[in-house]
């Protein structure tokens, strides 16, 4: 009878090998964050005989192992140094899930989760579909003379079509004033402050690259300060800020003034009609010819 009850149980235990359970379906990571790959066994495994293997099925690299007793971060493929972590608690509790942080583009793909015992082994497959991402990048500084267009660079970096972003926004932060606002397709004039309402554009041409750079038009003197750029898709935002700095008058036109200054002392009173010409025409970068009884010559403004 004892016998046959020994045996009984010797049966169940080796003909029935362990349940483990995996992800209910895909996962979606994003860019930079972490993910949990689940895989659990239904009651908790003896510690002393359990070896956890994670790794890819695409390739050989071992993604993570726990083998007699203890977690072998040295056996891990370079990849995922630092990056794939067990659950403290995990094992004892016959939770052997896998915490993979910063998560990158290439970490989309299955991974296969392998539990062995002594007398059995077992194994369940996830699968990390999508790795979300939203990256504004900018570059930085720009800067513009009075009365001149200029272009303050932002790059929208998503996995969701440029079209299809909740919106991208641009705003003074210093001011928390609207400069332009991108949704649903489209530039949205209403919401922009009067101040922008007809100098700020976009490049429509460009925005399915993901370029959403700002156009300013007929720079002003208060334009200048620190501008955000900032997009916006369900739980996920991203944005970066651009200082627009050095708003003078155009160099073209200081120049002209010195050349000025240079022609009045060469010329005194002769000079002055001359002069007045000169800067409205220095404005425009053009070639501007000084006569006079004392001195004659070509001044050559060049832009830059
Ligand atoms: C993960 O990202 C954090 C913050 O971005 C960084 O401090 C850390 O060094 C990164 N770890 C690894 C292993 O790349
Ligand atoms: C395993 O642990 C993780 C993190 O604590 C938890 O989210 C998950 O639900 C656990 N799995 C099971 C089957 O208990
Ligand atoms: C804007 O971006 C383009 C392309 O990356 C670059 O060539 C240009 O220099 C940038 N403009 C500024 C003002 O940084
Ligand atoms: C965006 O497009 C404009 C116009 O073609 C260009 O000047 C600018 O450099 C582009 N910016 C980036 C970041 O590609
Ligand atoms: C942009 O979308 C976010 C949510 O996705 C919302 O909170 C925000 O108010 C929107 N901004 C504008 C200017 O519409």
């Amino acid at each position: 009878m004892a016998l046959e009850s020994l045996l009984m149980v010797w049966i169940l235990t080796s003909s029935e090998a362990f349940l483990l359970r995996g992800p209910a379906g895909p996962l979606v990571a994003q860019l930079g964050g972490s993910v949990l790959l689940p895989c659990s066994a239904e009651t908790p495994l003896p510690l002393e005989e359990l070896e956890v293997e994670w790794r890819r099925t695409d390739s050989e690299a071992l993604v993570h192992l726990f083998q007699e007793g203890e977690v072998r971060p040295e056996s891990q493929s370079y990849d995922y140094s630092g990056r794939a972590h067990f659950l403290t608690e995990g094992f004892a509790a016959g939770n052997y899930s896998l915490l993979l942080t910063n998560v990158t583009r290439a970490d989309g793909r299955d991974y296969i989760c392998k539990v062995f015992t002594n007398l059995d082994s077992n194994e369940i497959t996830a699968e990390i579909k999508d790795i979300e991402r939203l990256v504004v990048t900018g570059t930085g500084v720009a800067s513009a003379y009075v009365g001149d267009e200029v272009t303050l660079n932002c790059s929208v970096d998503s996995h969701i079509p440029p079209g299809e972003l909740d919106n991208v926004t641009w705003k003074r932060k210093d001011q928390e004033m609207l400069v332009l606002v991108f949704r649903y397709d489209q530039i949205v004039p209403v919401s922009a402050h009067e101040l922008y309402r007809d100098r700020a554009d976009l490049f429509t041409a460009e925005i399915p690259k993901g370029n959403f750079s700002l156009r300013l038009k007929h720079v002003r003197p208060e334009d200048k300060g620190e501008y955000v750029c900032e997009a916006h898709s369900g739980h996920l935002s991203a944005s970066t800020i651009i200082v627009l700095q050095g708003l003078g008058p155009p160099p073209v036109l200081i120049l002209a003034l010195v050349l000025c200054v240079i022609a009045l002392l060469l010329a005194l009173g002769l000079g002055v009609p001359s002069c007045i010409h000169l800067v409205s025409n220095g404005k425009d970068r053009i070639y501007t010819q000084y006569h006079s009884g004392h001195f004659e010559g070509t001044f050559l403004v060049t832009p830059f």
